[in-house]
């Protein structure tokens, strides 16, 4: 049956991880919550009678347990959304290497390898929906986050070279591109940065629909493209930022 697909979402125990396993689940998708907080997963799936597996994209050996818990417990996951993603507000010349590292580590090399992870059954299959987060960051670029917005226009390009190279297999990538979002991760950003609360009224401001978006905002654009009604729709950038960028 094609609603009750298995859908990994990775982050899911998040902001906007946790929206999207919620719509997915609605949606009749199984959903796997794997996230780095293996509690807050569990009481995520609980609710939408899913499963939690424990994962730290950054370790590949966890990227290979998650995915074949997931698989031997609902099959092979047809559905994979890479959430998992981190960032920090820090003047480009503060980034050092090793904070350097820890942002392309969970935003660009994560994602890749969870893909990586999953595309292969997917491919046997002869169907499969990757939707990547990425952010309007890796589209525009943003301030006090040089490196984390190049990790995200990196997992859109990547995105798009994985649409091309699996399309022959019926298998759809996208990104979905958040402008600034209410979330646990948003909020402890703007608590640890003198500038991070001036950047985002900034933004509010400059926002056409004069708003930060909302994990209820997100979620159902992934869904979509995550449906069997996109299967048209491959390597595109979709922007959800209240108009934030129009490019
Ligand atoms: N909130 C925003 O303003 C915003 C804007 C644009 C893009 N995004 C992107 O949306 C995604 C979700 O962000 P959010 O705002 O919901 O943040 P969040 O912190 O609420 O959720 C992120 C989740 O990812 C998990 N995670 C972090 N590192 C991980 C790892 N190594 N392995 C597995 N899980 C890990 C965290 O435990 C958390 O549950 C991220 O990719 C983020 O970059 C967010």
């Amino acid at each position: 049956m094609s609603g009750s697909r298995v859908a990994l979402v990775t982050g899911g125990a998040g902001g906007l991880g946790s929206a999207i396993a919620r719509t997915l689940a609605s949606a009749g998708r199984r959903v796997v919550v794997a996230d780095l907080e293996r509690a807050a997963a569990e009481r995520v799936a609980a609710e939408i009678s899913g499963l939690a597996v424990a994962l730290d994209v950054t370790r590949p050996e966890s990227v290979s347990e998650a995915v074949a818990r997931a698989r031997d417990a609902l099959g092979p996951i047809e559905i994979c959304v890479n959430c998992a993603g981190w960032d920090e507000f820090r003047p480009f010349l503060e980034t050092d290497d090793a904070l350097t590292a820890k942002l392309i580590e969970i935003n660009l090399v994560g994602p890749i390898r969870v893909s990586r992870a999953v595309l292969g059954d997917m491919s046997e299959r002869r169907f499969g929906r990757i939707v990547n987060i990425a952010s309007d960051a890796g589209r525009v670029g943003s301030s006090l986050e040089a490196v984390y917005s190049g990790a995200k226009g990196g997992l859109i390009a990547f995105t798009k070279t994985i649409a091309r190279e699996f399309a022959r297999f019926a298998i759809t990538a996208n990104a979905v591109c958040p402008g600034p979002a209410d979330t646990p991760l948003l909020a402890g950003m703007i608590e640890k940065s003198d500038a991070g609360r001036r950047v985002i009224d900034a933004v509010e401001r400059s926002t056409p629909l004069r708003r930060l978006g909302r994990p209820e905002d997100v979620a159902p654009a992934v869904a979509f493209l995550a449906s069997e009604e996109a299967g048209f729709i491959t390597g595109q950038t979709l922007s959800v930022s209240g108009g934030l960028t129009m490019a």
